[in-house]
């Protein structure tokens, strides 16, 4: 396992654990995945990864359960980060909201507690009020933001008056957004950026064609199971294959190998089994050739999905099987 170089109080792996797919339906995995989950945690930790990401709305409250019991008295040995979900993100709801994670968390300090999407009417400065209170009773240690775009990051950070230490939002090949500002103040500023769907939620995996999508919800709700999309997406799958092959990899290594190769960017890829934990961490110590990199910057540019506005009609002749 590999760990950014920054002065945190416990080392951050580059490959962390994502838990949305805890007690969440909607990933369609079953009651049997309660058990997997566990599982699944415990060789996270045999491999090194010390960054296991959740949140208060991932199945309201049973990822940070399920989680904190697998962790078990490992909890105190890595960072267990979490969100606050900011219906009402003003300074005491923000404190109450901490409380009630880390106990179902089973922790007496949230390592990194995030607001997970900025909230349109309620400014940072009174969310960052309670975020400051919590770090300054030891509830909270590090602040992090998600799907903040760099302006509003840089006002919480102003609005706390300390780092806002990470920012987590959607990258991966397909989505590149991050590289234009965010992972350079990251780099310039001694900050991360976490990288949620570094797999395009399995897209880029090679797993799934036109004549098999994957199931659940979430993923009927995301345009690149669309049929057409994922018929798009065969020559990126396939320059993904090309170079996974000469790296004795898997296409989703490759993937994950991509967005790591920025110092200061961690991936926190979900898993639906151990397998895939297992190969998810070796990602990390993938160093892609300069080469290899720009053949996928380039495959990846190519893919032109269909997303938006223009996607809404399909995928509703999609869900009727038309
Ligand atoms: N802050 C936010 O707003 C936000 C939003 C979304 C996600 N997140 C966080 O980010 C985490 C990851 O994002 P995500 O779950 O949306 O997408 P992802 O990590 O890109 O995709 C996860 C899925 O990819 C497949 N997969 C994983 N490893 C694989 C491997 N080695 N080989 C083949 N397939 C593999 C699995 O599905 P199958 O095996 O079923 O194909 C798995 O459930 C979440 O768990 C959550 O913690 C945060």
């Amino acid at each position: 396992m590999r760990y950014v170089r920054l002065d945190t109080p416990k080392p951050i792996s580059k490959i962390g654990l994502g838990t949305w797919q805890f007690g969440s339906r909607e990933w369609g995995y079953g009651p049997e995945y309660e058990r997997r989950a566990a599982e699944i945690v415990r060789r996270a930790l045999d491999l090194g990864v010390t960054l296991f990401d959740t949140a208060e709305l991932y199945g309201f409250g049973r990822s940070e359960r399920i989680l904190g019991a697998a962790l078990g008295d490992d909890r105190g040995k890595v960072v267990v980060a979490s969100k606050i979900f900011p219906l009402l993100p003003v300074a005491p709801v923000v404190q109450q909201r901490a409380v009630a994670s880390a106990a179902r968390l089973g922790v007496d300090g949230i390592d990194l507690y995030q607001v997970h999407q900025a909230n349109p009417v309620v400014a940072d400065t009174t969310t960052m009020r309670g975020m400051r209170s919590l770090q300054d009773v030891g509830l909270v240690g590090e602040v992090g933001v998600s799907n903040y775009g760099l302006r509003r990051w840089r006002f919480a950070e102003a609005a706390l008056g300390r780092r806002v230490l990470s920012n987590q939002v959607r990258y991966s090949m397909i989505d590149r957004g991050p590289e234009e500002d965010l992972i350079p103040y990251a780099e310039q500023a001694g900050r991360i950026v976490i990288a949620y769907s570094p797999l395009a939620q399995g897209f880029l995996s090679g797993r799934y064609d036109a004549t098999n999508p994957p199931a659940g919800a979430v993923r009927r709700a995301n345009p690149y199971f669309l049929p057409e999309n994922l018929e798009r997406g065969t020559a990126l799958i396939a320059t993904l294959r090309e170079v996974a092959d000469a790296h004795d990899a898997t296409p989703s290594q490759i993937a994950l190998a991509y967005v790591l190769r920025h110092p200061n960017v961690v991936a926190i890829p979900g898993a639906s089994g151990v397998e895939q934990m297992e190969r998810n961490a070796a990602a990390a110590e993938i160093d892609l050739t300069d080469d290899e990199y720009a053949a996928l910057v380039a495959a990846a540019r190519a893919f032109r999905p269909v997303t938006g506005l223009a996607a809404v009609p399909r995928m509703v002749r999609a869900r009727l099987g038309r």
